[in-house]
């Protein structure tokens, strides 16, 4: 028996108990939303479409946190997106008090449930989640690398004309605009990219990418749901199925890369204990200083997370 919750019923999180429901991995996923019956709608919705698409996964949805009772695995995808103009870390005044609340609440009912932490800006909430948790930082750790390193390789899928399936790449750091793609780690059906584009033309996807996020927001006027409800959930996939993949997740780093006490975008082996592994690549300079500047970015934000005084 597998049971997901998933609290923040709105564009990203119904997204993901739908992506989910449609991989047919869990027994039950769970929607929880503070605004009354709506992640009921929600999640009665998606459970009308298990007949079309096949699948048993079956959906309920809840404003009470007794029937999360006994979850595997909690995404946390409540909280205020961002609006045109503002940046992820504009959020953390509201969403460091819903997030802390959050992941108290489920607590109580799943004390050993891995946490998954999407809100917003990210790294800060999952080292937020992470404090009201009392967990060990292997059950808490955020999504955001799997989105940023997709967005990256529906970039170059496009510039080279070929399929995003043959791309693979790692990218690394915090969920903002100091990200760190990685392009030495980027291969094109095990081809380094390097060969097949230009130097020109790839620096300009790496730096679409940083901005991914915000071109979206400006062009729907508020933030992305697809891809970050389907990176999440391939997150719950990994983990449910004991797979072992590689993801860059934002992770509790003790000294890694010469950085510790705080959360960071790393690859990482994401399996039944959730995470099992922090990878360590061999980053040249010019990447460690590019990693240590997202670093300093997301510890300035942490400071003011610090300040408010939560937790
Ligand atoms: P949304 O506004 O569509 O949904 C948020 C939901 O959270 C709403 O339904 C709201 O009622 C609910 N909520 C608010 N407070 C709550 C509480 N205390 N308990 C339970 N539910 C509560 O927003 P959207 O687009 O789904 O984004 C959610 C968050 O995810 C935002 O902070 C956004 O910035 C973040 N995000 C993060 C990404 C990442 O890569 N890590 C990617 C996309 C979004
Ligand atoms: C994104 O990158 C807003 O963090 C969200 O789309």
């Amino acid at each position: 028996m597998s049971k997901v919750t998933v609290v923040g019923a709105g564009n990203v999180g119904a997204t993901v108990a739908n992506v989910l429901a449609h991989k047919d991995i869990v027994n039950e996923v769970v929607l929880l939303d503070i605004r009354g019956n709506f992640a009921k709608g929600k999640a009665l919705d998606s459970w009308q479409q298990a007949p079309i698409d096949y699948y048993s996964t079956k959906l309920t949805g809840t404003d009470d946190y007794k029937d999360t009772k006994g979850s595997d695995i909690v995404v946390i995808t409540a909280g205020i997106p961002r609006k045109p103009g503002m940046s992820r870390d504009d959020l953390i005044s509201t969403n460091a008090n819903i997030v802390v609340s959050v992941t108290k609440s489920i607590r109580k009912y799943s004390k050993k449930a891995i946490i998954i932490v999407v809100s917003n800006p990210l790294d800060v909430m999952t080292y937020a989640a992470f404090k009201a948790s009392g967990s060990e930082p292997n059950k808490v750790f955020g999504m955001a690398g799997i989105l940023d390193t997709a967005r990256y390789r529906a970039f170059l899928a496009t510039e080279l004309k070929v399929s995003p399936k043959d791309i693979s790449a790692i990218l690394m750091g915090g969920h903002g605009d100091t990200m760190v793609p990685l392009p030495r780690y980027t291969t094109v059906a095990g081809i380094p990219v390097t060969e097949m584009i230009t130097a020109a033309k790839l620096k300009a996807i790496v730096n679409r990418t940083k901005k991914g996020g915000g071109e979206l927001v400006k062009l729907m006027g508020t933030s992305a749901w697809y891809a970050p409800g389907a990176a999440a959930a391939q997150m719950v996939e990994s983990i449910i199925k004991d797979e072992g993949r590689i993801f860059p997740c934002c992770a509790w780093l003790t000294g890694q890369y010469g950085i510790k006490n705080m959360y960071l975008g790393v690859p990482v082996k994401l399996g039944k204990n959730g995470i099992e592994e922090i990878l360590k690549l061999k980053l040249n300079k010019s990447e460690m200083k590019l990693l240590k500047n997202s670093a300093n970015h997301v510890k300035d934000v942490m400071k003011t997370f610090n300040k408010m005084k939560i937790i």
